[in-house]
Order: C-alpha cells, then sequence, then structure tokens
C-alpha cells in the first residue's frame, strides 16, 4: 500500500469471519529460540510483518539458517554456540522488540554485532536493556542509551534485576542472557507483563522458575529445537474487535486469536464499556491458549484504565481510545507514560483525535477524552508518524466518519500486519486513494 488513504464507513455492519495474522510478539522469540536452540524449530502461523522479518535477519546474521515458506519458518538452530563468525551490523528497522531481545541474546555469545534501526528506534530507550545485561558482564557501547549498540559477546554471570518498568522485552532480554551465563538469572518485574517467553522456554526443554512476579531462568543448559503453532495476534484483532463493536448492525468473528491473559487486558476494559465479546472454542497449543472471538455492535460507555492494567493492554490503547471516541462519557487513561516511548509518541499522536471533532485532553501519563456517544466523527487527515498502530487506529476511526478519515501512510501497518486495509476493505469499508 503506497500513498495515502481515506477511510469511509461500509453500508452495513462489518460481517463474517476474519483471520489475523499470527502473533508477533510470540514470533520473535520462536524465532530467536529456535536460533539458539539445536536442531530445526517449525513456526507455523508467521504473519510476515517488517518487525518479524527483521528477527529472521537477526537469526540470520547470528549463524542459525531460516527458511520462509509461506507461513511456515524452519529455523535451522547453531545451539548455545550461537554467534557471528564475523562482526555483522543487524538491521532491527522498527522492531523495538528485536533490538532488545538480540541485544540479551548477543551479549550472551560469541562475536561482535551491532544493532541499529530506523530514525524511530534509534530514539527508543535501550539503557533498560543494557544495564541489566552490563550488571552480568556484557561489553555494549550505547552512545546516549540508544541504538546504534555495539556488542561484544562474552561470558557472563547471572543476576538477579528488578527492573523499575514492566516491560516484556527487558525481561526477555535478560532472560535470553541468562540462558548462557553462568549460574541463575532472576526478574522481577514491578507489574507482569506479557509472559509468552516464560511459556515458551519449557517447550524448548528449559525449565523456568516462576514466582509472583518472579521468573528465573539457569544458564548453559541446551535448547532442543520444537514445534510452534503461532495463535492469531490479539493485538492485531483489537482493530477489528474496536471496529465492530462501533460500526451498527456488525456481527464479526475473529478466528483463532491469542487469549493469552496477559495480552488480553483490552477485553475486560470493553466489557466495563459495554462491548461484551464472546469467546468461542478455547483451546490451548504450545502452552498459548487461543479462541474465536465473537463481537455484536454494542453501545459503549467510558471507563477509567488505570496503571495495574497498563502492561496488559500497553499495544491496545490507541484501538481503545477510538472506543472511547464514540462511547457516551469520559474516558481516562493514566499511569501510561510508556506511550511515549513506544514506535512514535502515541499520547502526541492521539491528540489528533481533536481534529475528528473528539474533545481530548493529555497528561504527561495518560489522556482524557470525552466520548461522542455514538455521533459520527469529523472527517480529517491523521499523520502516522510512521506508527503501525496509530495508522490501523485512525482507519477504524474512519468507519465512524462520513466524510472519511485520511491516513497518510498506511504502509506502516506492514510493520505488524500486512493486508490490514484490504481486509477492511473486504468487510465492506470504502478504502480509497487520497
Ligand atoms: C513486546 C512488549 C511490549 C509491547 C511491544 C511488544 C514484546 O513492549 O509494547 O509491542 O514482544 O515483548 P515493552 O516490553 O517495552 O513494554
Amino acid at each position: 500500500m503506497t500513498g495515502a488513504v481515506r477511510i469511509r464507513p461500509s453500508r452495513g455492519g462489518l460481517r463474517g469471519v476474519v483471520g489475523v495474522p499470527g502473533d508477533k510478539s510470540i514470533a520473535h522469540r520462536a524465532i530467536l529460540l529456535g536460533a539458539l536452540a539445536d536442531g530445526t524449530t517449525t513456526v507455523s502461523g508467521f504473519p510476515g510483518g517488517a518487525d518479524t522479518w527483521s528477527s529472521i535477519g537477526a537469526a540470520r546474521a547470528l549463524g542459525a539458517r531460516v527458511a520462509v515458506d509461506g507461513t511456515t519458518i524452519r529455523i535451522d538452530g547453531a545451539g548455545l554456540a550461537l554467534g557471528p563468525a564475523a562482526p555483522a551490523t543487524i538491521d532491527c528497522g522498527n522492531s523495538g522488540t528485536t533490538m532488545r531481545l538480540v541485544a540479551g541474546l548477543a551479549a550472551g555469545g560469541p562475536g561482535e554485532v551491532v544493532l541499529d534501526g530506523d530514525a524511530s528506534l534509534r530514539r527508543r530507550p535501550m539503557a533498560r536493556v543494557v544495564e541489566p545485561l552490563r550488571r552480568m558482564g556484557a561489553d555494549i557501547d550505547a552512545p546516549d542509551g540508544r541504538a546504534p549498540l555495539r556488542i561484544r559477546g562474552g561470558a557472563l554471570a547471572g543476576i538477579d534485576w528488578t527492573s523499575p518498568v514492566a516491560s516484556a522485552q527487558v525481561k526477555s532480554a535478560v532472560l535470553l542472557a541468562g540462558l548462557r551465563a553462568r549460574g541463575t538469572t532472576r526478574v522481577r518485574e514491578p507489574l507482569p507483563s506479557r509472559d509468552h517467553t516464560e511459556r515458551m522456554l519449557p517447550a524448548f526443554g528449559i525449565a523456568v522458575a516462576r514466582d509472583g512476579h518472579t521468573v528465573g531462568v539457569t544458564g548453559g543448559r541446551p535448547l532442543l529445537a520444537t514445534t510452534i503453532p503461532l495463535p492469531g495476534d490479539a493485538s492485531s484483532a483489537a482493530f477489528f474487535v474496536v471496529a465492530a463493536l462501533l460500526v451498527a448492525g456488525s456481527a464479526l468473528r475473529l478466528a483463532e486469536v491469542g487469549t493469552n491473559p496477559t495480552r488480553t487486558g483490552f477485553l475486560a476494559v470493553l466489557a466495563r464499556m459495554g462491548g461484551r465479546v464472546a469467546v468461542d472454542g478455547a483451546r490451548d497449543a504450545g502452552g498459548e491458549p487461543r479462541a474465536d472471538l465473537l463481537v455484536q455492535a454494542a453501545r459503549l460507555g467510558a471507563t477509567s484504565i488505570a496503571a495495574a492494567e497498563v502492561p496488559g493492554l500497553i499495544d491496545e490503547i490507541p484501538a481503545l481510545c477510538i472506543a472511547a471516541a464514540l462511547a457516551d462519557g469520559d474516558t481516562v487513561v493514566a499511569g501510561a507514560e510508556e506511550l511515549r516511548v513506544k514506535e512514535s509518541d502515541r499520547i502526541a499522536a492521539l491528540e489528533q483525535l481533536a481534529l475528528l471533532g473528539v474533545d481530548v485532553r493529555t497528561a504527561r501519563d495518560g489522556l482524557t477524552i470525552r466520548g461522542t456517544a455514538g455521533r459520527p466523527l469529523r472527517g480529517a487527515r491523521i499523520r502516522t508518524g510512521g506508527d503501525h498502530r496509530i495508522a490501523m487506529a485512525f482507519a477504524v476511526a474512519g468507519l465512524l466518519a462520513p466524510d472519511g478519515v485520511e491516513i497518510d501512510d498506511p504502509a506502516c501497518a506492514d510493520v505488524s500486519f500486512p493486508g490490514f486495509f484490504d481486509r477492511l476493505r473486504d468487510l465492506g469499508a470504502v478504502v480509497e486513494a487520497a
């Protein structure tokens, strides 16, 4: 998708069955742990977004062989000796998960790498991973705590690390380093973040000790290749869940979406707003639960999202803010200052709701949105700042704006959800060149 697009409302509701790409967060972990394992790991449901390709590039640069066939990936791991034969520069693109997890992986192996990324990634904080890795003995240069990171791999020692931020990327970076460190590595977080790494390690034969908000691994044990079936990405599904709740007459089934409780906080928030989503056919595969989500249009009321909930729905806040924009009353999001250091400053980006005629006030750590109680939105042109979730959230707003919402850079959605605009069109939305 090149050039700006305008999204306008569909003629009727959004109806039918939609599949979403495989989970990006779990895919990164499967690729990187597969690279560190002995043998061939098979991953099905590969989402194909640019971010996950960045992790494939990193795995290859570190010495694993990766073959992609449609939505199936095969990773021939290099085992615990994983590391580049010659100094390598790895382009992590827009992917914070690639950069932070690979930092942990590269710190404990042989060889030297430089991790770099696009302008957005070069602005994002890396000290949160560099600091614990240095405590483990890692040799890392990080000018101003930011990328590019130069990492000279070597022997590490396990640590007990209390992370000041609830971040699955920090937790996973330290645990990945811990897999090759001497002794046991433990990470404690202030609030529980997504637990995909902890769930996946046992499938590779690695014992994980979990105790409250603390998780630990012991280094030096070989990982054994496995098979990982990715569920649909709940964060991608969230845009269609919100769309179907908001567009009158909708009845949508989202097939086989991941329902890991550390990722489904947005469903609890929507339920509080009066948008109940039914969960059908729940099952577990590879340690990750999944189910179909059944969504029907509903009138939504306002709610408050508190700090304790934020790690469980951080990526869904842009979509939730579109729900809030149409709800009845003032929705308050607090304790979400992490939004300022995502792919863009998402609090600043969401101020553009004002262009749609929505009363929005921002704070350092969140925002307050006065919903229109169902009154249609004004048409406007939105600047995504290259942020995939901002593009998709405002595209959903276009379904409620008779004059349409223009998205200046729809291609950025490909970072996590290639084909997003086609699927929106398949559901009856008008998606036209702007
Ligand atoms: C992710 C963790 C979250 C999330 C990001 C993906 C992961 O970031 O926002 O999109 O895969 O571990 P933080 O770890 O920075 O909270």
